[in-house]
Order: C-alpha cells, then structure tokens, then sequence
C-alpha cells in the first residue's frame, strides 16, 4: 500500500469539526478537546488528512504539534515552534508585528520582524503571538497537539501548556476569534492527567475516544490490496479486529504473502491469518522478554503500579507492603522481604529506561501503555495485589 493512499474519514471529521468549533455555551469544549485511541491505530494519520482539513474548510486556522516528531527536541519548544511557523506564514502579521508598538524597530523599507523573539518569557509570549494570528487572521484557530501526554514529562512543556491555557481564555474572550486545543495521545491515563486535576491547564476538557477504522476502511483496503489472490474482506476485516484495529499488521502480512510462490486461495488465506497474528504475536514477545527480565524488585514495583492503576502512591507504607507481598508471590523468597525506599526508587529510574514506566515532571507515575498491564494480568502477577 503506498504511504499516499489514505482511506478517508469525511463523516468522523465533520463530526469532531462540529465539536471543536462550534462550542455551546456552558460546554466544556472551549477548555480543549482530547481524542485518545491505541497506538498505532490511525490517529495521526485522521488528524493530518482528515481533520486538518475539514476544520479548514470550516473556517478556522489549523497549527500542528507533534511532540514525538523529534524526540530531542524538548516539548515545549516544539508547541512554540509550531506558533512561529504560523506567524511567519502570515506576511502582513509579520510587517505588522515588526512595527507593532514595544517591540523592537524595523529596518528601512524592510519587514524584519524576529519570530525567535516568540516564545516562553520572550518579548511576545504565548498570548501575544496568539491574539496577533487571531487579530489578523479574524479567523478561529485550531491548535492540535499530537502525543501530548510528552508536554508533562518536562518542566518547560508544562510551562507551555500554562501559557497555552492563558493564551485560549484571552482569545476565547469577546476581543478575539477563539482557540480550540484539541490533544491526541494513545493512553488515556495519562491524558487524563492533564485533564483531571483543576491546576492543570485542560480542567473539564471534553475526552473522546476515536473510533477504530472500520469494516468500510477494509474493504477500501482490499481493493488497495491488490494481492496475486483475492483474500474476503469479512475474513481481512476479522483478522484485523483480533489483531487490535493496526493496519501496519495488515499490510506487513501482505507483502508476505506477495512473497511467496503462487499458492491456491484457500492458503493464502491461511498464511495471511498466520502473519497477521505471528505480526502481533512479534510486538509482544518483545514485551514479554523486557518484562521477563526484569529484576524482582522491580518486577514487584512495576506489577503494583499496575495493579493498583491510577491510585498508585509509590512510597506509601501500605504500598511498600505490597512490593513485599508480591515479590514473595513470585516464589523466589519463602517470606515476604523487607523492602527499602533506595530500592524502589532505583526500581522506579530501571523501569523508566527500559519505557515501561512513564513519569511526568512532578513525579506522578504511570505504567507506560496498556499492553504491559494486560501482558502482566496475563501472566497472573497482578493477582491479590490491591
Ligand atoms: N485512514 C487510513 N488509511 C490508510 N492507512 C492508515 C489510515 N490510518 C492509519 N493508517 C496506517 O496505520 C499506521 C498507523 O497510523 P498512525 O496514524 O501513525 O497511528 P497512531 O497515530 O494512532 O499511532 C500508519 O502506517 C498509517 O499509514
Ligand atoms: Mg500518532
């Protein structure tokens, strides 16, 4: 399938559009919208060719943030980064702001307004560049933030959702044209964080749940396809389901099977269902040999954290009881261990760099995607630890 060729999500996009722009009074839209679905499952992919452009056409001015493009880059300088870009674009903004009273003067005849000069405590700041795009564009602007759940993990990306924060109730004002935030993250835990406490910039931000692509895409995949044999779409579509809604699952299985000799239909179904799952069954392997790994303790910190989901206090004495309780679950010792604060703590740093455990700036906790909780479930190791 050629990187170019997307199935279309008009309706969906339409949809969110509505959502995003037309906001109610009284709703909780105007804080930011949160679309969340599993990795690897198209949302990137129906932000860029889908909702980007039906928000266009509605009127509004997109910006896009993706805060795992670059992952050197630090997250709050890729939000300021996106702004700069946005301004530059805009050539009458940029001659305007060179003259805008305050800031620094022009050169003769020349526009040379220093979009360097945005940014957090800089000459403009957040609001500023915001209310100037705003102003001149008489347009609403659309702010889309994909993986945004990176911002939290840094203290200048926490910063710049504050400034994002300021920036939207200024222009969500009767002096402006609006701001829309709309994040994009594949765990809803961790998104959730940025929504849930009321310090937090998104407080009472609406949370969607994208829907996963459906049978229809499947049969815009089939014909795509373009296999040496004609596969069903039921069958296509079933084994996609199984294999969690991933369509580089599907496409890894068909090149496959483009592979292999000429083969009667009835097996190249076979194989195919055979590579679309040694295909999932591959990602967790992977999985499963890190976590297999792992040393006891913290085996026990990671199967806790699990267990005990969004209310894990990591050095609470009760939960440090736990530890103790599963590392002796495990069997390797005959009676519970007493374990130390050093221990978790070094426990807590190991499993952050093997990325099974994910840690915001202040320090919250969360065990870094769904699968690895599911994998340990699995296994029994979250049994009795609550
Ligand atoms: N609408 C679509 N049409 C065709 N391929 C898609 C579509 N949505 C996703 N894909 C494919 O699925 C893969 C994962 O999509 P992506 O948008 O990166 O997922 P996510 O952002 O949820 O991790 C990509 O290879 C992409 O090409
Ligand atoms: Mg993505």
């Amino acid at each position: 399938m050629s990187q170019k060729n997307f199935y279309r999500r008009r309706t969906l996009a339409a949809r969110l559009t509505k959502l995003i722009t037309q906001v109610a009074v009284g709703s909780a839209a105007a804080s930011g919208v949160f679309l969340t679905a599993s990795r690897r499952t198209g949302k990137s992919t129906f932000a860029r060719e889908d909702l980007m452009p039906a928000l266009e056409e509605a009127g509004a001015i997109v910006l896009y943030a993706d805060l795992w493009k670059d992952l050197t880059t630090e997250p709050g300088a890729v939000i300021v980064e996106t702004v700069r870009e946005a301004i530059e674009r805009d050539e009458k903004l940029m001659s305007r702001l060179a003259i805008a009273p305050g800031l620094e003067a022009v050169s003769v005849g020349r526009v040379n307004f220093n979009v360097n000069k945005i940014g957090l405590g800089k000459e403009v700041g957040l609001t500023k560049a915001f209310e100037a795009l705003s102003d001149e564009a008489k347009k609403l602007i659309v702010l889309i933030i994909d993986e945004t759940q990176h911002a939290i993990t840094t203290n200048e990306g926490v910063a710049a959702l504050f400034a994002l924060k300021a920036a939207r109730d200024e222009l969500n004002s009767s002096k402006h044209y609006g701001l829309r935030i709309v994040c994009i993250g594949s765990n809803q835990n961790k998104l959730a964080m940025l929504r849930n406490s009321s310090d937090e910039a998104f407080f009472g931000a609406t949370m969607v749940h994208l829907p996963m692509l459906d049978r229809d895409f499947i049969d815009w995949y089939h014909k795509e396809l373009d296999l040496p044999y004609d596969l069903a779409p039921s069958d296509i579509f079933q084994l996609f389901e199984e294999s969690g809604y991933r369509p580089e699952l599907l496409s890894a299985a068909a090149d496959g099977i483009r592979f292999d000799l000429p083969v009667d239909p009835e097996s190249t179904l076979v194989r195919f269902a055979e590579l679309v799952r040694a295909q999932a069954e591959e990602l967790n392997a992977n999985l499963k040999t890190v976590i297999h790994s792992l040393t006891p303790i913290q085996s026990a910190v990671i199967c806790v954290m699990g267990a005990k989901g969004e209310g894990f206090a990591p050095f609470e004495s009760s939960t440090m009881e736990l530890y103790a309780k599963a590392i002796a679950n495990a069997g390797i010792v005959t009676s519970e261990p007493r374990v130390e604060v050093l221990d978790v703590q070094l426990a807590l740093i190991a499993l952050q760099e093997k990325k099974l455990v994910w840690k915001t700036s202040r320090g919250v906790y969360s065990i870094e995607e769904q699968m690895i909780v599911d994998l340990l479930r699995e296994d029994g190791l979250l049994d009795d630890l609550v």
